[in-house]
């Protein structure tokens, strides 16, 4: 005859078996949750979206000597997502550019995004009587015997962002608005170009 083993004895390792797996599926499980938690935590900040809308171009005058006039208005819109941090806008400089020349310039007025906000800049920029490149004077005119103007919205400042009492360091935000294109018969242009923003 083999050995008789009680059968108390397997079952109660089989006992303490299933156990030891409930606690090892437990303690993955709230590792897991601690990870979660500390994800939300630290979560990257959600990105400021810019955008420009409602572009047009008034005035629009191209001398034979190329020299370049033009009243262009936008509404510069900005955007934050985020439920925890604000953004200080501070010497905030805004230009139109066309290819690598700037045909005009302007500064904001300092100003502070709150938290899940929208804020619009109605914007007035005058080129006056602007010395342009040859090659520049011709792609110009080139668009503009089609009826149109394709330019680009460059702003430039210095940032903080604000997450309950903390404040960031100031850094420089590049927000670039490519293609910003208005037809000159018409004054008034819906549109709404998304910008590229390096911050
Ligand atoms: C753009 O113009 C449209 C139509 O006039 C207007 O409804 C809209 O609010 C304007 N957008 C901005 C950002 O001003
Ligand atoms: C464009 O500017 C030139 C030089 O200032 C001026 O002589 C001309 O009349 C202007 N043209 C228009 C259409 O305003
Ligand atoms: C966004 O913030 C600005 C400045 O505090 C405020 O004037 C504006 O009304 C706010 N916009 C919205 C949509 O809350």
């Amino acid at each position: 005859m083999p050995p008789v083993t009680s059968p108390a004895q397997p079952l109660r390792r089989r006992r303490s078996l299933v156990c030891y797996v409930f606690l090892v599926i437990l303690t993955l499980i709230f590792i897991a949750a601690v990870g979660v938690l500390i994800v939300w935590l630290v979560r990257k900040p959600k990105k400021i979206h810019y955008s420009v809308e409602n572009a047009s171009v008034q005035n629009f005058n191209l001398t034979n000597d190329n020299h370049m006039s033009a009243t262009f208005k936008f509404t510069f819109r900005s955007n934050n997502p985020n439920h925890r941090i604000s953004v200080y806008y501070n010497s905030v400089e805004i230009f139109v550019k066309f290819k690598d020349q700037t045909f005009a310039f302007d500064t904001m007025e300092p100003f502070h995004q709150p938290r899940m906000n929208v804020t619009q800049v109605d914007e007035t920029l005058i080129a006056q009587n602007v010395a342009v490149s040859k090659s520049n004077g011709n792609d110009l005119r080139a668009q503009t015997s089609l009826g149109k103007i394709d330019f680009q919205v460059y702003v430039k400042a210095r940032v903080r962002f604000k997450v309950g009492i903390w404040k960031s360091a100031r850094r420089t935000a590049k927000i670039e608005c490519s293609h910003v294109t208005v037809s000159l018969s018409q004054s008034h242009n819906s549109q709404n170009i998304l910008c590229d923003a390096d911050i």
